[in-house]
């Protein structure tokens, strides 16, 4: 295991001193929701006891809620790889965000044209795209993955691409089996065929350097409740769409980005704590400005996340009745994030989840809203037990977890 400093980090959780039957309890649920250092916590704290007033006001409470929104639109300009604060939307989380943006953006479209959405999706990533285009009479089409690593099919893609094409919606890493996607590739293709490319980074965000400016994307969303902040959205878009589409408004509000496209009034108290969570995961790196330090922690995070993930991976290998979905070979892990999913021969997800509940291994179950996925594989309607590791994690919880997984009978 590289050097990480995992107890420094686990003492800023206040959450993993949980214990359930005497045990401390083990946080594997991350991919629905992972758990916040105390500095998130107080920031959220720290707004609504010092700061609390809406925005707009000329009182010294207004202006400094004002002064804090900026300041965690640069930060989530940092965090995303964006150049201009101004391109940064929160919300009340990715799938709101995305209902409305759909809508606007499905404005600007005509019937006849066509979009592309995958198999490897959560459903948030899908639906609101398949709903517009109902509205607009535009037809959809939907990529495939490969079922035997769960890694998206990019020839499908590539065929499904043509001068009809609107826009490619696709997530950069899956929140059911972990399979990270050719990101660069999907826009250049998509650009190619004169289509936008709109990012769904909520599984990734907390694994690695999102970077949208590299990766060519026209719009990326993310959710800070991932990445250790509070319920909070996010939503970036070129300046330029950003300006030029119509969001759904009411008249007195500005019309300027970003704040046409913040409807109503924002949850500022998680936006500082948004900011804070950003704030805590720089923390973890070194470097000269806050975009460096996000990069050196996220290359941390991730050498140290995959050996968590070889652990995971070669205990549960070794256990009997249990099928892995997605990638396993430990030469491919760097085209997955540690979150893990498997099968049981003999028994369904939820009574295994149950079963590791009883003994303080927090684990979800079904088909974690990557409803295609879960189709296509038959395993509706039970899904799969999912193990959500994050850097907070260690290679004693897997082996708890495998020890609980060895007295199933
Ligand atoms: C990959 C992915 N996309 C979208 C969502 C929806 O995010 P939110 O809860 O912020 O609407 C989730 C939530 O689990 C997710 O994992």
């Amino acid at each position: 295991m590289p050097s990480f400093p995992i107890a420094a980090v686990r003492a800023q959780f206040p959450a993993l001193a949980r214990q359930v039957n005497g045990r401390p309890a083990v946080f594997f649920d991350g991919p629905a929701g992972s758990q916040v250092p105390r500095s998130v916590a107080e920031a959220v704290a720290g707004y609504m006891l010092e700061h609390n007033a809406n925005h707009g006001g000329l009182f010294a409470t207004s202006v400094e809620s004002d002064a804090m929104l900026l300041e965690a639109q640069r930060a989530a300009a940092d965090f995303v790889g964006a150049s201009d604060p101004a391109e940064i939307v929160f919300g009340a989380n990715m799938t709101t965000l995305t209902f409305a943006f759909s809508r606007a953006l499905a404005q600007t479209w005509k019937p006849g044209d066509e979009i592309i959405v995958t198999a490897l999706d959560h459903d948030a990533n899908v639906t609101p795209w398949t709903v517009a285009a109902r509205e607009k009479g535009v037809e959809v089409r939907r990529v495939r993955f490969d079922p035997e690593d769960c890694t998206l099919d990019v020839a499908d893609l590539e065929s499904k691409l043509s001068k009809k094409t609107r826009l490619v919606a696709a997530a950069c890493a899956s929140n059911a089996v972990g399979s990270l996607t050719p990101v660069k590739r999907i826009a250049e293709l998509a650009h190619a065929a004169g289509a936008e490319v709109f990012f769904d980074a909520v599984h990734y965000a907390p694994h690695g350097m999102t970077d949208v400016s590299n990766w060519g994307a026209d719009y990326c969303v993310c959710s800070a409740y991932k990445f250790f902040g509070p319920h909070v959205g996010i939503l970036w878009g070129r300046h330029e769409r950003l300006d030029a589409l119509l969001p759904y408004k009411v008249r007195p509000s500005a019309d300027v980005s970003p704040d046409r496209w913040m409807t109503g009034t924002p949850n500022f108290e998680g936006i500082a704590g948004a900011r804070a969570a950003i704030a805590y995961v720089a923390g973890l790196g070194e470097g000269g400005d806050r975009r460096a330090r996000l990069r050196s922690a996220f290359a941390r995070i991730s050498e140290y996340e995959r050996e968590l993930s070889r652990h995971l991976l070669a205990k549960l290998a070794a256990l009997p009745d249990i099928r892995i979905l997605g990638i396993t070979d430990a030469a491919r892990l760097n085209e997955r994030v540690p979150t893990v999913s498997f099968v049981h021969r003999r028994h369904e997800a939820g009574a295994i989840a149950e079963h590791l509940a009883a003994r303080g291994i927090f684990v979800w179950n079904g088909n974690m809203y990557a409803l295609s996925l879960s189709e296509a594989l038959g395993l509706e309607p039970h899904g799969m037990v999912r193990v959500g590791l994050l850097h907070y994690n260690t290679p004693e919880e897997i082996d708890r977890l495998i020890e609980a997984l060895k007295e199933l009978r």
